[in-house]
């Protein structure tokens, strides 16, 4: 690892539906650190929720509020920070994030994407005639800016549990982890 980087936080990245949030929560708890959720971040400042935040002022003032919580992160310790699906898309957050966490992305395919995400409405980029269309297009354009994170787990066929252990795991190898 990268001398110069001072890893205090685990980040994960990853596309909508990875379950980020789920596991981020679960191996917050594992490892003695707090859950903080970028959207959820942005929505508290912004007293809206996301979908608001898109239809009343557009996704590039809602890309701006997430660089905005991102660089607010970087003297905190202890947190594991489950992040917006489009986030890593601005290379000034991903060395943001990486100065200071162990950058983990959840990994799945496009139909296991689609299987998890459809029904829902907490998705503005996803409110399109074609949602799985979107998805593999969103999907291939982002997929090198997830490459660029230290480690990927793929979700499509594990359990849960075992997702949110194989994280926690690669934390700990790090040196950072609480063994409590
Ligand atoms: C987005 C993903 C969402 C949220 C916003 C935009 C994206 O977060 O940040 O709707 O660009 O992929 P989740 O990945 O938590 O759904």
């Amino acid at each position: 690892m990268d001398a110069a980087r001072d890893i205090r936080n685990l980040a994960l990245v990853g596309f909508m539906g990875t379950g980020k949030s789920t596991v981020g929560r679960q191996v917050a708890r594992d490892l003695h650190f707090e859950f903080v959720d970028t959207d959820a971040l942005i929505e508290d400042q912004a007293g809206v929720s996301i979908p608001e935040i898109f239809s009343q002022s557009g996704e590039e003032e809602f890309r701006r509020m997430e660089r905005d919580v991102v660089a607010g992160l970087a003297q905190r310790e202890k947190l594991v920070i489950a992040t917006g699906g489009g986030l890593v898309a601005d290379p000034a957050n991903v060395e943001a994030l990486r100065a200071h966490s162990l950058v983990v992305c959840l990994w799945a395919n496009p139909e296991t994407i689609w299987q998890r995400c459809r029904g829902q409405t907490h998705r503005p980029l996803l409110n399109d005639p074609d949602p799985q269309a979107r998805i593999r297009e969103l999907l291939d354009a982002r997929e090198p800016y997830y490459r660029q994170a230290d480690i990927i787990i793929s979700t499509d066929i594990r359990p849960q549990r075992e997702v949110v252990s194989q994280v926690t795991h690669q934390f700990r190898e790090t040196g950072r982890g609480s063994q409590k």
